[in-house]
C-alpha cells in the first residue's frame, strides 16, 4: 500500500489572476489522494543576499526553509519569463538552497508544469528550471513532460479548467508524479 505525501506547490507568479495558480489548484484537486498538494507562497521572501544569512536570517526565509525541508516533494508550476524562470520562482530556490550544505531541497523529487498563454507552453523555464533543479540534488520527473500551452482556452469565466483532454493529462500527470515520490522519496531523518 502506497503512503501519504505532502507536496510543496511553488507558483512562479504573483498575479492574483495567474494561470498557473488556477492551474496549480486544478492539480491539487485530481491529485491521487496519496498527495496533498499544497502552495507555499514565495512572494514574501526577501531577496537572497548571502550577508543576511551571516546573522539572523530574515524570518521568512527561516519559515520557508523550515516548511520546505518538512514537504516529501516538491512541484513547480511556473510561467516563462522572456524564456526563462521568473525571478521571483529563482529566488525561492535560492533561498532554500543556502547556507551552504544546508540546502532543503536535497534528494527532494520534483516535477515540474510550465504553464502560458502562448503556444510553446513555457518550454524553456520548464528547461530552464530543470537546469537548476539536477544541481540542487531534486530528482525531477521525466515523463509526461507538461508543457501547458494556449491556457487561456483551457479554463472558464471562473477559472477554472474546462478542457476534458487536459484534465486527463494533468489526472495521468499526478499519478505518474505519485509514482515517482513513492519510488525516490528519501525518509526524513
Ligand atoms: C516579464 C514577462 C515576460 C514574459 N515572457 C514570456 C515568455 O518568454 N514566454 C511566454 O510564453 N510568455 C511570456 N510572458 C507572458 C506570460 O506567459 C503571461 O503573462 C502569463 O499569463 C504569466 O503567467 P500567469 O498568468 O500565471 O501570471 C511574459 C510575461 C511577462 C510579464
Amino acid at each position: 500500500m502506497s503512503s501519504n505525501y505532502q507536496v510543496a506547490v511553488f507558483v512562479g507568479s504573483l498575479r492574483k489572476e495567474s494561470f498557473n495558480r488556477k492551474i496549480a489548484l486544478a492539480l491539487a484537486d485530481l491529485a491521487p489522494a496519496s498527495l496533498k498538494l499544497e502552495i507555499l507562497e514565495i512572494g514574501q521572501l526577501p531577496f537572497y543576499n548571502e550577508d543576511d544569512d551571516a546573522g539572523q536570517p530574515p524570518a521568512a526565509w527561516t519559515q520557508f526553509r523550515a516548511r520546505v525541508k518538512a514537504a516529501d516533494a516538491v512541484l513547480f508550476v511556473t510561467p516563462e519569463y522572456n524564456r526563462s524562470v521568473p525571478a521571483v520562482l529563482k529566488n525561492a530556490l535560492d533561498v532554500g538552497s543556502r547556507p551552504y550544505g544546508q540546502s532543503v531541497w536535497d534528494g527532494k523529487p520534483g516535477a515540474v508544469v510550465s504553464v502560458s498563454p502562448g503556444a510553446i507552453g513555457g518550454f524553456g523555464a520548464n528547461h530552464h528550471l530543470r537546469q537548476s533543479l539536477v544541481f540542487l540534488n531534486v530528482p525531477a520527473l521525466q515523463q509526461p513532460e507538461a508543457y501547458i500551452g494556449n491556457v487561456a482556452k483551457l479554463l472558464d469565466a471562473s477559472g477554472k479548467l474546462a478542457d476534458e483532454g487536459t484534465r486527463g493529462f494533468l489526472v495521468k500527470f499526478t499519478q505518474a508524479f505519485a509514482a515517482w515520490i513513492e519510488a525516490n522519496h528519501q525518509p526524513k531523518p
